[in-house]
């Protein structure tokens, strides 16, 4: 019986294949996608894998950099071929809740910039609906506020805090408040509500945006097209 670790890392070395040479690449954030980075770092050093990377998130950065992964910002390339990135939970109709890594403003901004995005999970995160919590990046001031306004409509909010009890702040330097609803029973409204909450920067709803998953499954590794077909 393979553990999580195991099947992140399958799922993430299938997902490097997905790279071809002279690509730019978005590269995610989280501990999926560090067998991603890991596995495309070989490829620079063993292939001599050409890549230009484009991060979503300063750990990210960091951690291809080491590896050899040539990394530029956002704004100084002229397009994004490929992002692979991971997510907390996938329904069957691939919507998906990102951002448990604090990461989701720059994985979003990223992924609707890219011409194709793949996520890459293990079995677990595929879900028949959405539960997992929904973090929502908000601009600190104000931010009380709005934390009332959350808890008012029923979303039992929390702030994320770091080991000191402090808030989290993302790369953007903004704070992270994690909604708690009783059901998403319709993601597309609850997304556009949250966007229309002044002081609400973005939400982990990620839909109609990834266009192949890679799942890790105990026996193999699958791969899903977003388009014609349910994911489970
Ligand atoms: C980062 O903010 C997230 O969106 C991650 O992509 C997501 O939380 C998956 O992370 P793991 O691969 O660590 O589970």
């Amino acid at each position: 019986m393979k553990d999580t670790n195991e099947l992140k890392k399958m799922a993430g070395y299938r997902a490097a294949e997905f790279v071809e040479d002279g690509m730019v690449v978005g590269i995610g954030s989280g501990s999926t996608i560090a067998y991603v980075i890991e596995a495309l770092g070989k490829r620079v050093s063993e292939e001599g894998l050409n890549i230009i990377g484009v991060p979503t998130s300063d750990k990210t950065r960091r951690t291809a950099a080491k590896l050899g992964i040539s990394m530029h910002n956002i704004d100084d390339v002229d397009h994004i071929d490929l992002t692979i990135d991971g997510a907390d939970e996938i329904d069957p109709d691939f919507a998906a809740i990102k951002g448990g890594g604090a990461a989701l403003l720059w994985e979003k901004i990223v992924a609707v910039n890219s011409t194709r995005n793949v996520w890459v999970v293990d079995e677990g995160k595929l879900a028949p609906k959405l539960t997992h919590y929904l973090p929502v990046e908000v601009i600190p001031y104000g931010s009380d506020q709005l934390f009332k306004r959350l808890d008012a409509k029923g979303y039992k909010p929390s702030w994320r805090l770091d080991q000191n009890g402090n808030p989290v702040r993302t790369d953007s330097a903004n704070f992270l408040i994690d909604l708690h609803p009783a059901d998403i029973t319709d993601p597309f409204t609850l997304g556009r509500e949250l966007t229309s909450m002044v002081g609400v920067v973005e939400h982990g709803l990620f839909l109609n945006i990834v266009d192949t998953v890679v799942v890790g499954r105990q026996d193999d590794v699958e791969i899903f097209d977003a388009h014609p077909q349910p994911l489970i």
